[in-house]
């Protein structure tokens, strides 16, 4: 009897603790197997503040997929500082200037826009939903903008292509150490129209992510556009994936992918006036001013602080692209004062297909038309073109005012 009670009770106990195991791994994604749930609502959404988007996104997202996707470098000083940077400059409102209904759309590299804000280029939208990057692609399309897609999404280029029914796309390269590969990877997104190359420059290696460390985070999913000779991704961290791509980037690099392909490329991460003038030198058809939304070097200055001193480098040579931290209508209305053609959001987008499939990352650019137009309105400001002439003030409360 009492051989039974013991045998009994170790079952149960082993029972328990695989239970227990199961909980663990469900959701943080650190088990690597199918038990992750992305969200598949499919519904508009009501947005009051942007960054409410955050907070809801976490009701729906895997602990491991939101830590990936919410989180930044180290302790996050600069992916905080990227958001709160926009406050050290103050627009001076102009009224009685018969402004009515202020126009937002514009154009980038020859291609028109409703909006000049266009979703910047992030990994694994399936973690955030079920449709992945083709529902994003789709909400981006409905939108009116342009859709970058990451060499690391988990839909692959053509599902995505076919998504967005030829709306304007962009391919975001990480180069890989094979230079087959390369080819044939920017091969790929020519032959599926999408219509520039955006090489990004800032991830040579991973940043040290805290979060995906603690959570111990491994993508529960393939990233199909991955070339296979760089393995299976499922399983394996952000950290061993960049591991496998190139890590050691120079000018050259800009150079050998202009030599590949006829489409603009697009030079992304650059943070230094010096940086910006290297690329231009190399052939960069435009400059994408990013510190990868804080998720990279931390300890460094919002993407917000150097745009000025990159722009007056640029000088209009070629276009400016900006993100990392951009929320509301008076951030984008700031960036493009202080001299960036268009902007990109990453994380909003992401939470905006959580919460709502692709009518939930419409809802995402819709908030930001109206919110805009209205900033636009306030200043007294027409168009996108008139915000670029606004001078910006710094921020005057601590330090005495200058004569407007
Ligand atoms: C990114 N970002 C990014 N950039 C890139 O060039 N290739 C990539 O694969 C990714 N992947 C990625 C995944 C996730 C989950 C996020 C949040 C971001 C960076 C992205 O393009 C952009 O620079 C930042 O997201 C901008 O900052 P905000 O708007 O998120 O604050
Ligand atoms: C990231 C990569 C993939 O920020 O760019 O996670």
């Amino acid at each position: 009897m009492k051989k039974i009670i013991l045998v009994m009770s170790i079952v149960l106990l082993v029972a328990l603790v695989m239970w227990l195991i199961m909980q663990f791994n469900n959701g943080t994604g650190q088990s690597g197997k199918t038990e992750y749930q992305a969200s598949n609502r499919d519904e508009e959404i009501s947005i009051v503040d942007m960054d409410d988007l955050e907070n809801q996104a976490a009701a729906v997202i895997p602990v491991g997929g939101m830590g990936y996707i919410q989180g930044g470098a180290e302790t996050e000083s600069t992916m905080r500082r990227n958001e709160t940077a926009f406050d050290m400059v103050d627009i001076y409102p102009r009224v009685m200037t018969g402004v009515n209904e202020p126009d937002i759309k514009t154009s980038i590299l020859g291609i028109d826009i409703s909006l000049p804000v266009i979703a910047a280029p992030a990994a694994a939208h399936g973690l955030a939903h079920v449709s992945a990057e083709a529902g994003t692609a789709r909400g981006v399309a409905v939108s009116g903008t342009i859709m970058s897609v990451s060499t690391y999404a988990s839909s692959t280029l053509a599902q995505i292509a076919a998504a967005g029914a030829g709306a304007p796309q962009w391919f975001q390269l990480y180069l890989t150490k094979d230079d087959k590969a390369n080819r044939q990877l920017i091969q790929n997104a020519q032959d599926l129209g999408y219509r520039a190359i955006i090489l990004t420059v800032d991830a040579p290696v991973g940043g040290n992510r805290f979060r995906d460390v603690r959570n111990n985070f491994k993508f529960p999913l393939e990233l199909p556009n991955v070339p296979r000779a760089s393995g299976k991704t499922q399983g394996q961290g952000i950290g061993q994936i960049f591991a496998a791509a190139k890590n050691v980037l120079t000018p050259y690099d800009v150079m050998y992918v202009k030599s590949m392909t006829k489409l603009p490329v697009i030079v992304k991460g650059i943070m230094h006036p010096d940086d910006a003038e290297v690329a231009i030198v190399a052939g960069a058809d435009a400059i994408w001013v990013s510190n990868h939304g804080g998720r990279q070097l931390d300890g460094g200055p919002a993407a917000f602080e150097v745009l000025e001193e990159v722009a007056q480098q640029v000088n209009k040579r070629v276009p400016i692209i900006f993100d990392s931290g951009i929320r509301r209508g008076q951030h984008i209305f700031k960036a493009i004062a202080m001299g960036a053609d268009v902007v990109a959001i990453g994380r909003p987008v992401i939470y905006g297909l959580a919460l709502g499939g692709w009518r939930g990352v419409v809802s995402v650019f819709d908030y930001l038309k109206q919110d805009l137009r209205r900033v636009m309105w306030l200043a007294g400001t027409q168009t996108v073109e008139e915000i670029k002439k606004v001078d910006l003030r710094p921020h005057c409360v601590t330090v005495q005012c200058g004569e407007i």
